[in-house]
């Protein structure tokens, strides 16, 4: 069984996919090697509580779930409780929970991971890179060890950010570590050109991943648990807020398609391209500059997924995550 470690900032959207990386664990697909949580959506603890009490609501073993970094690497964090709720659970009043943290940094849960499974573990990250860079400092030989990583961040192909005209909101919140993440591996593919580049999911591509009031009731109708019922609540506070910016009464659910997709590989049809961020700039800091045609004359570090090769796409998968979640 493939282990899999995922670093989150729970998060509505990121509920959804350690429900189904619970259900996959469950059902015997992988095993979950731990959670690490970094701030994002809202503070270090919260991403904290609400990751152990999602865990118990999915009623999973007792994995590692390890503190990361409470803030971005460079500056000061921006939080937005508009987009998941001041806790970070939308309108769920979650539990309480008799889990507790890991006494490790969730730095050194990377790490740890990735040396206890060389070239096996799957790595993904659904909130911003901010300790996934710390791991990096820790241990540089991590993209090594890893068999591959995936993430969700960025927008590609001239397509819109979420945050600012260019970026998206996980890379907007640590420029610096997603830009890190990328160094990092066009140095370990330098010297190892059988290190895989990193999967990056974009916007491009996870906003095709809309879950409407519709999938909340099927996932009710199929599982009264409640895991369903948190979720659900959660999910209509993430439909409220999608609609406060217009998008309409749905939610685009980005972390359980890039989870899933971690654990499907072949379905990604991928471009390869040499990627860094922009740190620097007026108007454009935060934004993933991809270089699909060589200007920069430097290996790809990076494969930018940009469709799925499964009948259905984006709208087949979310159908599947809420089978596998419902049980
Ligand atoms: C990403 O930002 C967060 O709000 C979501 O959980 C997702 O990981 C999308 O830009
Ligand atoms: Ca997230």
């Amino acid at each position: 069984r493939i282990p899999v470690l995922l670093d989150c900032d729970p998060g509505i959207d990121d509920a959804l996919a350690i429900a189904y990386l619970v259900a996959e664990h469950r059902a015997g697909s992988i095993d979950l090697a731990g959670l690490v949580c970094t701030a994002g959506n809202v503070g270090i603890e919260d991403t904290v509580r609400n990751a152990l009490v999602w865990l118990d609501l999915a009623g999973a073993p007792p994995v590692p779930v390890a503190a990361g970094a409470a803030g971005a690497t460079v500056v000061p964090h921006a939080f937005t409780p508009e987009t998941h709720g001041p806790r970070g659970a939308g309108h769920a009043g979650l539990p309480t929970t008799t889990r507790v943290p890991d006494p490790r940094t969730g730095a050194r849960l990377w790490v740890d991971a990735a040396r206890a499974a060389p070239g096996d573990l799957v790595g993904i990250v659904t909130g911003p890179s901010s300790t996934l860079a710390h791991a990096l400092e820790l241990e540089p030989a991590l993209p090594r060890l890893l068999r591959r990583l995936v993430v969700m961040g960025g927008s590609f192909r001239g397509h819109p950010g979420n945050t600012t005209p260019v970026s998206e909101w996980n890379v907007d919140v640590d420029p610096e570590a997603a830009d890190r993440v990328c160094q990092s591996w066009e140095a370990a593919r330098s010297a190892d050109p059988a290190v895989p580049p990193v999967r990056w999911c974009g916007l491009d591509l996870t906003e095709r991943a809309v879950w409407t009031p519709e999938h909340s009731e099927r996932l009710l109708e199929a599982s009264g648990t409640p895991l369903a019922r948190h979720l659900v609540d959660a999910l209509r506070f993430y439909f409220e807020f999608h609609e406060s910016v217009g998008e309409g009464y749905l939610a685009q659910v980005h972390d359980p398609l890039v989870a899933w997709l971690a654990l499907h590989p072949e379905a990604a049809v991928t471009e390869p391209v040499h990627l860094r961020v922009e740190c620097a700039g007026e108007h454009t800091r935060g934004m993933t500059v991809e270089d699909r045609r060589g200007h920069r004359g430097r290996p790809a570090n990076a494969e930018l997924v940009v469709d799925l090769s499964v009948p259905g796409g984006a709208g087949a998968v979310l159908e599947e995550v809420t089978v596998s979640i419902a049980g």
